[in-house]
């Protein structure tokens, strides 16, 4: 194993674990004001945005339901041919409820635009959007989400559920990975 100290790779916070709390309880507040008094369904995207999901839910003193959608992309993230496909489907009925999607960063937007063509096949009577990251300057489909946590540049993060290569999911702030000298 080469030497793997998950600090020194990490080459700045970019969200410190302060600032994703104090942002998160600003997006409950926004979320709550207009589910009203519904009883939501949270879908949340595997696996990058189960920490900040645990988080968000816990803002909530209302009844909800929350599920997952697994999502995997072939090819090399670029192409427009790519394809999505599910590696959990949905297990909760959605038919006349009102979801909140939830995903760690809004890239591209495929993977979302996907997953909303999918949920939309169920029925639900609204389906909102809410993602921590946006990174607008990437994005080449026309999506636009209900909630955002931080806008960011065009740069590689890690932290707080998200990953490369499956590690980084546990660290507790936002940090941009050192790229490979
Ligand atoms: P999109 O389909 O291009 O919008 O891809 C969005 C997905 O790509 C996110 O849900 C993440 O899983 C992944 N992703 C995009 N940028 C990053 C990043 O900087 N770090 C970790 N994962 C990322
Ligand atoms: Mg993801």
């Amino acid at each position: 194993m080469p030497n793997d100290n998950v600090e020194k790779r990490v080459e700045r916070v970019l969200v410190s674990a302060e600032a994703i709390r104090q942002r998160v309880g600003e997006l409950v507040e926004l979320i709550k004001a207009d589910l009203g008094e519904s009883d939501p369904v949270v879908v949340a995207l595997l696996k990058g945005s189960i920490v900040f999901l645990a988080d968000l839910i816990r803002g909530f003193d209302r009844p909800l339901a929350f599920d997952f959608v697994g999502v995997s992309s072939y090819g090399d993230g670029t192409s427009p041919g790519e394809e999505i496909a599910f590696t959990k489907e949905l297990s909760v009925d959605i038919a006349g409820r009102h979801v909140l999607v939830v995903d760690d960063i809004l890239d591209t937007g495929r993977t979302l635009r996907r997953v909303l063509g999918y949920l939309e096949m169920f029925g639900p009577a609204s389906v909102r959007t809410c993602v921590l990251l946006d990174k607008r300057a990437r994005r080449d489909v026309a999506i636009e989400p209900d909630y955002t946590g931080f806008e960011i540049g065009d740069e590689f993060v890690v932290g707080y559920g998200m990953d490369f290569a499956d590690r980084y999911r546990n660290l507790p702030y936002i940090g941009v990975l050192a790229r490979e000298r």
